[in-house]
Formats: structure tokens, C-alpha cells, sequence
């Protein structure tokens, strides 16, 4: 067959290991640990699902090479406690049933500690080791190692290597990026040794050279070691991409493959997991000029899911293989699509940071695209219904897209009906932003699905209980989604007041200067939205903080971004009359005064459509409310229960 996507879909061979396709899954971070430091089902389950999706290498994440100086709840093999090798022998084998190379992550953070420790008293009693002593950005005292400790160190990374490889993994990847101990190393910032670790390039990268060696040696030849390293290290005092190619010529003879990533955490985590606000693929010239300087092959990875991009960089030869997380959190079948000349049905990451920020919550993971991640073991995956059932989905917002296309994939005759003439629901408002374009993409995507899988869809057509009569379905799916609350506070006739969604569904033009009433993440992502455009803009929230409602991780990432603009924020500040000359607010201190704008936007938030939804509580055997008419939340919320909904009928 004809590929669409050729240079992808070649297989690459590393050593004595040939890999089926060009598309890596990166280490994703662990969860279901259990309490000896082992894996458990669930993340047996994770792996094996990105396997089955037809990824080249599936890459366990970060096991912790030496507990003693390196304390944390991640995973730790060691035959010291019984049992351990089963439970990574069983990981690497459900990898490898499916095609896919097994490959585990060996790690040290060194003075990042237990940095995804959910017990912050544990990790603040943690001793924090890295190359040189010192105190952390967050107060934390780091003591360097020494050459004793080190020699200890860099014989661990061997002997977990000779373990994975007993326990039946076939490759591993040696961590030495994103501000981890061998990062640290390597980095003349963190580094400050006056010993044969320290000071020329040539010492930094000794430690390196040295895990390498013992690695090789434990493994013997074809087993084949990639060297996960930053590009750049992407901050001022942290090396730069050329001293990245310098470091990558010091190390090329003595690995199979060269990851190159970017940036170190605690200065960058936005550039090293490329937020919304970055391009796609940001940190691929990294690789690109690195690949330039070294002849081993060269993986690249950063905001890539896109089947075409991720194309065009191995065809161009930027690099030999693209690497990816996030893009398969969201859709492990990711590569079988590619393969199967399917691109356009890909489930794109958002870049929404939902994974990131539960992990350290709740030790779970979470998806806001992927309902089913971290639960694969748990055999909630589709299956065909016992019998076909007339389907009624209400809305077509995502999460009546994502119930149709369920139900529809069960084997169920659906019909979805949209009250408006177009699918979408809220999504269709992020078009106008353009860092939320991929949100915008995520209901074309499912609706483009939905139409695959056989759904009817009506368009322009309100359901009630009179429809329902008249319709007969034997399961309802009420959809319907939220509205936008009205301000409250008086408002002069000829004052301009907008709507969110009125202001980015008709592209309308709210004049040079813009006071937006309601700071939650709604009211932050339009204020830069707007500065972005050039306008002048006031944010009025009546709550201590900015986007309290953001995610832990994506939070700062946007409030960085407001930083970097003229914006005025205004918090504790009560909106009490809107005027045609701005705003009347009270503030804190008990003053008052007159903001200034052309027109108010309104992003105080969002109600259910519960009228709708009382209206149709009756319609069918088998009602249920997902997403927003439930009430208002999220687009991981909406996706989650409309799945679930739609596989309980
Ligand atoms: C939930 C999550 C967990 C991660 N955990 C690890 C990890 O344990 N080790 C590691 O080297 N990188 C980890 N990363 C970084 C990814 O491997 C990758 O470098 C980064 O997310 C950028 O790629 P992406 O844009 O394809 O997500 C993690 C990323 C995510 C999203």
C-alpha cells in the first residue's frame, strides 16, 4: 500500500534491534507504584495500551537507579526485595506481545528529589544530593556527592540495567536531561566542582561516560542505549545548543540512539513540555543542529502529534525519529493511524497540562481527551453492545460528540441532535484564540469521527420531551451544555457590554481598550488574548487570585504569559456599575473608582441548561446528563462521563 506517511512508518534499526516505525512513546511519568517500588496493573495496563497503538519503542518511565541518594515514591528494582523482577518481567512482556520494543528510563534526579512526592513533609525530609553543594530555588539544601558515592551511583545504573534486561526489557534509556543528576553534571550551572567531575567539558561529562560504560558492560552488545539528554538547557547559565553538540560528540561513541529534549526543570518546565503557548514542535531545532554535529541517529520530541509535521521533520532530516508523550496520552493509537493512512482521525493533545497536574494530586492520571488513561486494566475499553439500542445524544458539544462516537463504535443506532446549525458546542468559541486552536481542532476531529461511525446528525434541531414522544429512544444522552451568566450589577444604556461567547463566535471588535469583569481561567485566557491583539486591558476579579480554576501546572504557565503583558489586574475588586466610560469598582481598601474601557467583556462564568434538562428527564428507559448540563465544568469532565455514559447503555 501506498503510506501517507512513509519516512514514519520506515523501520529503524538500533544495534541488533530493529524498531517497527519512527514513532517513539516517551516516558510518561509514573503512577500505580506499588509500596516495594514496583509497577502495578494499572501500569502494566498503561504500557501495554501504547504498545497495542503501534509505537516503535515503549519506554517505562524513570526508574529510580539509586533509592539511597535518590528517595521517592517512583519505581525502584532491585532483587533486594523479593518479587520485583516479576512485576517489571510482566510490564516488558506485555510491551513486546504487541510488536512494540520494551525500553525502561534509568534515573537519578539527584538534587529534584522526590520532587512528585505527594507527602511534602517525606520529600522536605529528604536529603537532596547533586554535584555541588548548594541550596535549591526553593530553599532546599543540596549536598554535593561524593566520588565514593558517585562510583556507587554509576554502578546501580549497571546492575538495574542487568536487571531490566533479565527481566526481559530490550533496550534502556539513560536520563540525562531535563535538570536530573546527570543533567546536573553536565550543566556548568549546577556544576561546580573543582575535581575530575567538574570545570572542562571533559570532566562534566565524565560521570556520563562512565554510567554509559557500565551500562554497556552490563548489558554486552545489542542491547541498545539511548541517551535522553536537554539540546539546549534553555536558561541563562545553563548550556546552550552548541555546548549541547559539544556534549552530544563527547558521548556518540558510546550509545545507539541520542534523545534530544530541552530545558531543565525549575527553569523552563514550559519549554521542555511545550505549553499552548508554544509552536508545535518548538524544541526541534535542537535536535536538528545536534543531528548536524553526531553520526548516531537522533530522536526528536516537544509538542508533536501532528502526523504531517512529525513527517516533514524525518523526511527533511532534522531527525531520525519523533519521540512523543502527550500526544499518546491522548491517543495511543496514535501510530496504528499513521500506519493505516488515518492521520485526520488522530485525537490531538491539547497541551492542556490535566496529566501533569494530577499526577502529583492524586497519584492517578488523567486526560482531559483520553477518558480511559491510567484505567486500561480495568476493561472499560469498547466493546460491541449485546444488543442495538436506539440512541438519542442531545447536544453537540464535546461531550455529546465523544457520547456519539461511543455508543456509535458499540454498535448502537445514534442519532445526535444540535440545537444550533453547527457542531462544536463551546469549542467553536476557541478558534479565536489562537494558542486554543487545538481545542477548536478537537471537535472538528470528533466530528469528522461521529460521521465515520455512522451517526445521524441533525443540525438546528431543539429536543424535548414532545421529540422524545414522537422519537422513542431507548437511551438518552443529554448534552446540552452551559450558557453565560448575566452580570449583575446595573449597566447605562449605552454602555458596550460583550459576552465571551458572543465576542469570539462573531469575531466582534470590542475597541482599543477593554475592561473584562471575572479573572477565572475564562477571563485571563481572553485578557491575553486581547493584549495580544494590541489592545489596553483591565482584569476586575472579585477573588484574591487570578485562575484559581486552572490546573496546578497550567496556572503559572498562564499567569507567566500575563506577566509578560501591560495588562492591569485588579483582584478583591467588586465590579459594581458598568458605565459607557468603563467600570465602577469597589476595591479592597474601601475605595472606589472608574475603570476605564470602551467596552466590558463578561467572563464571570457559566450555568447549566437545566431548563432543557428537566425537560427531558423523562425521555427515554435510559437518561443521563453529561458535561456542562451536569454543571459547569471541564472539557476532561465532559469527555470522561460521555464516555462512560455511553458504555453503560
Ligand atoms: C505526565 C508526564 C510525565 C512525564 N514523566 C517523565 C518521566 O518520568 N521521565 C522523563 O524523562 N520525562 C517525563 N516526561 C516528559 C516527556 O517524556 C516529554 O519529554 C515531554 O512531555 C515533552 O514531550 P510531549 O510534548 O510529547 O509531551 C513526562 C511528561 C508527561 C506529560
Amino acid at each position: 500500500m501506498q503510506r501517507d506517511y512513509p519516512n514514519l512508518c520506515k523501520p529503524i534499526t538500533l544495534g541488533k534491534l530493529t524498531l517497527r516505525n519512527r514513532m517513539a512513546s516517551a516516558p510518561m511519568g509514573a503512577t500505580d507504584i506499588l509500596a516495594d517500588g514496583t509497577p502495578g496493573p494499572r501500569t502494566l495496563g498503561f504500557y501495554e495500551a501504547r504498545a497495542k497503538g503501534g509505537a516503535a519503542s515503549v519506554t517505562v518511565s524513570e526508574l529510580v537507579v539509586h533509592p539511597a541518594t535518590d528517595g521517592s515514591q517512583m519505581l525502584h528494582l532491585s532483587l533486594a526485595t523479593p518479587g520485583q523482577l516479576g512485576a517489571f518481567a510482566y510490564v516488558a512482556d506485555a510491551i513486546k506481545r504487541h510488536g512494540a520494543v520494551a525500553s525502561i528510563e534509568l534515573s537519578h534526579s539527584g538534587q529534584y528529589a522526590g520532587t512528585y512526592m505527594v507527602d511534602k513533609e517525606k520529600k522536605g525530609s529528604l536529603c537532596q544530593w547533586g554535584p555541588s553543594d548548594g541550596v535549591r530555588p526553593d530553599g532546599m539544601p543540596v549536598r554535593a556527592l561524593s566520588v565514593e558515592q558517585i562510583a556507587d551511583i554509576v554502578a546501580a545504573y549497571a546492575e538495574a540495567a542487568a536487571l531490566a534486561k533479565r527481566a526481559g526489557f530490550q533496550m534502556c534509556m539513560v536520563h540525562a536531561g531535563h535538570g536530573w543528576l546527570l543533567n546536573q553534571f553536565l550543566s556548568p550551572y549546577f556544576n561546580k566542582r573543582e575535581d575530575e567531575y567538574g570545570g572542562s567539558l571533559e570532566n562534566r561529562v565524565r560521570i556520563v561516560r562512565e554510567v554509559l560504560s557500565a551500562v554497556r558492560e552490563a548489558t554486552g552488545p545489542g542491547f541498545p542505549i539511548e541517551l535522553r539528554m536537554s539540546g539546549s538547557e534553555l536558561f541563562d547559565g545553563g548550556y546552550d545548543v552548541e555546548e549541547g553538540c559539544r556534549i552530544a560528540q563527547a558521548l556518540q561513541d558510546q550509545i545507539d540512539l541520542l534523545h534530544v529534549s530541552a530545558g531543565s526543570y525549575q527553569f523552563g518546565f514550559s519549554l521542555t513540555h511545550p505549553s499552548m503557548f508554544r509552536d508545535h514542535g518548538v524544541n526541534v531545532h535542537l535536535a536538528a543542529r545536534i543531528k548536524q554535529c553526531v553520526d548516531v541517529p537522533v530522536a526528536t520530541i516537544g509538542g508533536l502529534s501532528d502526523p504531517a509535521q512529525m513527517e516533514e521533520i524525518i523526511a527533511s532530516g532534522k531527525a531520525d525519529m519523533v519521540a512523543m508523550a502527550r500526544g499518546l496520552l491522548a491517543d495511543p493509537e496514535l501510530p496504528n493511524k499513521v500506519m493505516a493512512n488515518r492521520g485526520a482521525d488522530v485525537v490531538k493533545c491539547v497541551r492542556c497540562f490535566v496529566c501533569m497536574a494530577e499526577r502529583p494530586i492524586t497519584q492517578t492520571r488523567r486526560c482531559a481527551v483520553n477518558p480511559l488513561i491510567g484505567r486500561e486494566f480495568e476493561g472499560l475499553e469498547i466493546v460491541p453492545a449485546g444488543s442495538r439500542k436506539r440512541v438519542l445524544v442531545v447536544g453537540g458539544g464535546i461531550a455529546g460528540l465523544k457520547a456519539a462516537h461511543t455508543a456509535a463504535l458499540r454498535g448502537h443506532d445514534v442519532t445526535l441532535c444540535e440545537a444550533s446549525g453547527a457542531l462544536g458546542g463551546i469549542l467553536n468559541t476557541e478558534a479565536a484564540l489562537p494558542f486554543k486552536y487545538d481545542m477548536y481542532e478537537l471537535a472538528r476531529t470528533y466530528a469528522r469521527l461521529i460521521e465515520h461511525a455512522g451517526v445521524h446528525i441533525i443540525l438546528n434541531q431543539p429536543v424535548d420531551a414532545a421529540f422524545c414522544e414522537t422519537f422513542k429512544p431507548d437511551a438518552l444522552i443529554v448534552a446540552v451544555g452551559s450558557e453565560e451568566l448575566e452580570l449583575p450589577m446595573p449597566a447605562d444604556a449605552d454602555a458596550w457590554v460583550i459576552g465571551i461567547d458572543e465576542l469570539y463566535l462573531e469575531n466582534a471588535d470590542p475597541g482599543d481598550e477593554v475592561v473584562i469583569i471575572g479573572g477565572g481561567l475564562t477571563g485571563c485566557e481572553c485578557a491575553l488574548l486581547m493584549a495580544q491583539q494590541g489592545r489596553t486591558v483591565h482584569v476586575v476579579e472579585m477573588g484574591p487570585e487570578l485562575a484559581p480554576d486552572a490546573n496546578i501546572r497550567n496556572r503559572p504557565i498562564l499567569l507567566a504569559e500575563l506577566e509578560n503583558t501591560d495588562i492591569e489586574v485588579l483582584t478583591g475588586a467588586r465590579a459594581e456599575a458598568i458605565q459607557a466610560d468603563g467600570v465602577m469598582v469597589a476595591l479592597s481598601d474601601g475605595t472606589t473608582r472608574v475603570v476605564p474601557g470602551t467596552s466590558v467583556i463578561s467572563a464571570i462564568g457559566r450555568r447549566s441548561r437545566s431548563a432543557v434538562v428537566e425537560g427531558l428527564r423523562d425521555g427515554a428507559p435510559f437518561v443521563r446528563v453529561v458535561g456542562d448540563a451536569l454543571r459547569p465544568a471541564n472539557i476532561c469532565l465532559a469527555i470522561y462521563e460521555a464516555y462512560h455514559a455511553a458504555l453503560d447503555i
